[in-house]
């Protein structure tokens, strides 16, 4: 079993992840090798327009929204588990293995191909190691008890969920009976035990595994990235939900459909919180919140100048 909770001596840390403009560079690159030349540029456009309106915890009102920026998106403590699953990322990036993948999705818009190898399937259909850490530090902050992920692939990101929240209940589900395998040998060699790992279509297996779970603390939407089937997961999901629930929808920004997808989302009557940090979309049903809040948000260190006067002296 992963220990999750545990943070790593700081010597384990890689430098990457300690400086944020390189990861801020490292997202943009990865986002620019995302699909074709105008699509890269919209995403890039994107991209420039989310960073300029982004907040930071200094422009954050809301106890609940700061609190999420301290735990997600302030907190740089490293977890043995990310040691642990990044260390398989490195060895599936250089795997030749070819697969025949079965695409139900929107597929992908770098290999559109089905045969892929597993690091190519590593390198473009997981979530970075930026963003897992984000899901990795969401669950472990709000402790879902029941939680669901659409779209396995490789286990990546299933395998930082599912450190978050050792105890608890946690469905993931993959179209590609190929990649199933493979996630689930990934998911033995790094000892998870707490996953089932259902394969099928979403639209075939979503409605059991819901009636499963009963009631729904978390969901990470992450395949079929387009407009309807996105809103259909959604509206599924949000039968099952509360006011504690959690739903985190992937690449909000990938695709004008997925943009539609987010703004229909972020305007349900149902919906009250929603933090939009560019390749996630984070939602929360709180029903403490009178008036929908919208926020983008950034590290306060992708935006140093935010910083108050009085703030550079508490630190
Ligand atoms: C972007 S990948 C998931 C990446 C993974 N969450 C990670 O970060 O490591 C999306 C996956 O969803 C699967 N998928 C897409 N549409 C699907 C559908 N309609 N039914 C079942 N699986 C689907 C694809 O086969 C693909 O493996």
């Amino acid at each position: 079993m992963l220990c999750s909770r545990s943070v790593a001596d700081f010597g384990e840390r890689p430098y990457a992840f300690q400086d944020p403009i390189i990861q801020t560079f490292a997202l943009i690159c990865r986002l620019s090798q995302k699909g074709k030349i105008l699509q890269r540029l919209q995403l890039l456009f994107r991209f420039l327009k989310f960073y300029l309106l982004a907040k930071t915890r200094y422009n954050v009102h809301s106890p609940f929204v700061f609190n999420f920026t301290e735990a997600v998106l302030e907190d740089d403590r490293w977890y043995y588990a990310f040691s642990e699953v990044e260390g398989l990322r490195r060895f599936l990036r250089s795997d030749k293995t070819k697969i025949t993948v079965t695409d139900f999705g929107a597929g992908s818009q770098v290999t559109p191909g089905r045969e892929r190898s597993l690091g190519n399937l590593v390198r473009y259909s997981a979530n970075s190691p930026l963003g897992c850490q984000y899901l990795f530090k969401i669950v472990d902050q709000y402790k879902p008890a029941t939680m669901l992920e659409l779209g396995t692939s490789l286990a990546i990101s299933t395998a930082y969920q599912a450190a978050g929240s050792l105890n608890a209940r946690f469905i993931t589900i993959e179209g590609c009976p190929n990649v199933a395998m493979y996630a689930r040998k990934n998911l033995d060699i790094l000892k998870v035990k707490n996953v089932e790992l259902v394969l099928g279509q979403f639209d075939e297996r979503l409605p059991e595994a819901l009636r499963s779970l009963g009631s729904l603390d978390y969901v990470f939407v992450d395949g079929n990235h387009r407009n309807e089937p996105t809103l259909r997961y959604f509206e599924q999901c949000l039968a099952h939900a509360h006011e504690g629930s959690v739903f985190i929808f992937d690449d909000i920004h990938w695709s004008e459909g997925m943009e539609q997808a987010w703004a229909t989302i972020k305007a349900h009557p149902k919906v009250k919180i929603t933090i939009d940090l560019f390749f996630f979309g984070v939602v929360f049903f709180r029903k403490e919140n009178q008036v929908q809040e919208h926020y983008r948000l950034v590290p306060w260190l992708w935006k140093p100048w935010r910083i108050g006067f009085l703030d550079l002296f508490a630190k």
